[in-house]
């Protein structure tokens, strides 16, 4: 099969060096070859690492669109909305899609899935959620015949990495500027660190499983700007660790009323779960199905190998297995995200009492019950989650 890749920077690179290097062992294996015919980028007179790809490379898409001999494309550029043109133009001209692009995914599944549908072929996107683990394509087995119920993930990497340094008692800045320079986290990690990121790979999920448009706008999150070591030092002193869980609650086995979903991305203070062997870069995403039970996906959430194998492996799924589709259907759900109540921990920095007389109540309230000095540390009755996001 001749395809293109959209995109060289990390993960592009990465889909090229395997596809490269693992040649002779897929043809002695599967007696057929996947040839890469172009590369598609932004800057084609930037200097790239892998010199033996520039004579495949050009900035021209409807080079690439125009060839009949490409039938399969990998998407994996960093831009967004000429992301959704490149899958939607790909698709309409009956090219199999490969894509690791969230951003473009989340917004525009309900279109893509109906393009692909309406040109049978197949849309895949395993490296959108969670990196290097298979999670996208067991849940599109297990969807057939299992109700999910409850799920729950760590699924950004580099709020994971900045977290467990911060719960090491590192500085969060400190950690930040490392993460920036290890190129965990972008120049702008805003995407990362508000939560965005997580909220977007949890819409991808949720229409994943309960075929309906959910924007990414409209799940309730938090993510994790303000958590610094102070607040660590505190949960961990208490016996907790910080973990930026994303949630989908679906019906009566989740504890909601039947046809109810509720979905959140708040960072966590966690006592002896699961979540918290899983560290720096790792992810894991587990469920609960009707009749799979609960199943537990973990591994590396990202970084070049991790993320090109998974989207190797939808090109080899593509080749060898018929269309899996998510078409979203009417709504028959109700979102009760923004009426979700959890206790949340407040801490009000010394820096913001401001009012003397408040401030010395609070600090003798917090000096006989907490363990705080100069702040105090609320574990809150139960408020609604939208209600914390406001606040
Ligand atoms: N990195 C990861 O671990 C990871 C994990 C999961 C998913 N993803 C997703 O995978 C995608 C690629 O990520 P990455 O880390 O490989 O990004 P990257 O290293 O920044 O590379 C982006 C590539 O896209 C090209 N590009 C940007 N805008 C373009 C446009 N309008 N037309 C054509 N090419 C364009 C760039 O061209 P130039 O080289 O000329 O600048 C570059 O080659 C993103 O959607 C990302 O969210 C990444």
């Amino acid at each position: 099969m001749k395809i293109a890749i959209l995109g060289f920077g990390t993960v592009g690179e990465g889909v090229y060096k395997i596809l490269t290097e693992s040649k002779d062992l897929y043809q002695s294996r599967f007696g057929q070859s996947i040839e890469i015919e172009k590369i598609l980028v932004h800057n084609v007179a930037k200097k790239r690492d892998i010199k033996e790809a520039n004579q495949i490379i050009t900035d021209n898409f409807e080079e690439i669109l125009q060839d009949p001999n490409i039938e399969l494309i990998v998407e994996v550029t960093s831009s967004k909305n000429q992301a959704i043109e490149y899958i939607r133009k790909s698709l309409m001209a009956g090219k199999h899609v490969v894509s690791a692009n969230k951003a473009a995914i989340a917004v525009d599944f309900k279109e893509l899935q109906k393009i692909a549908i309406q040109q049978n072929v197949h849309f895949k996107f395993e490296a959108s959620v969670a990196g290097g683990i298979p999670v996208l394509s067991s849940l599109g087995r297990l969807i057939a015949f299992n109700d999910i119920s409850l799920l729950h993930g760590i699924i950004n990497s580099s709020t994971n990495y900045v977290l467990t340094e911060i719960c090491k008692g590192r500085d969060e800045t400190e950690v930040i500027a490392e993460a920036r320079e290890l190129g965990i986290l972008e120049a702008n990690p805003t995407d990362d660190i508000a939560g965005f990121d997580a909220r977007r790979k949890l819409a991808i999920l949720a229409m994943m499983i309960l075929q309906i448009e959910i924007s990414e706008q409209s799940i309730p999150s938090i993510g994790i700007t303000q958590v610094d070591s102070r607040d660590s030092e505190i949960l961990n002193k208490l016996g907790y660790e910080i973990k930026l869980i994303a949630e989908l609650l679906n019906g009566e086995k989740s504890g909601l009323k039947e046809k109810q979903i509720a979905l959140s991305v708040f960072p966590t203070a966690l006592n002896n779960s699961k979540f918290n062997r899983v560290n720096g870069m790792m992810n894991e995403v587990t469920f609960n199905g009707s009749y799979c039970g609960e199943l537990r996906f973990y591994g590396a959430g990202g970084s070049m190998y991790p993320t090109a194998n998974a989207i190797v492996s939808d090109i080899y799924e593509t080749i060898t297995n018929k269309p899996l589709y998510f078409p979203v259907k009417e709504n028959q759900y109700e979102n009760i995200s923004d009426q979700i109540e959890s206790s949340f921990y407040i801490r009000i920095p010394d820096s913001l009492m401001v009012n003397e007389d408040l401030n010395n109540e609070i600090i003798e309230m917090a000096e006989k019950i907490l363990l705080a000095k100069k702040e105090v540390i609320i574990f809150s009755k139960p408020i609604s989650n939208q209600k914390a996001v406001e606040l």
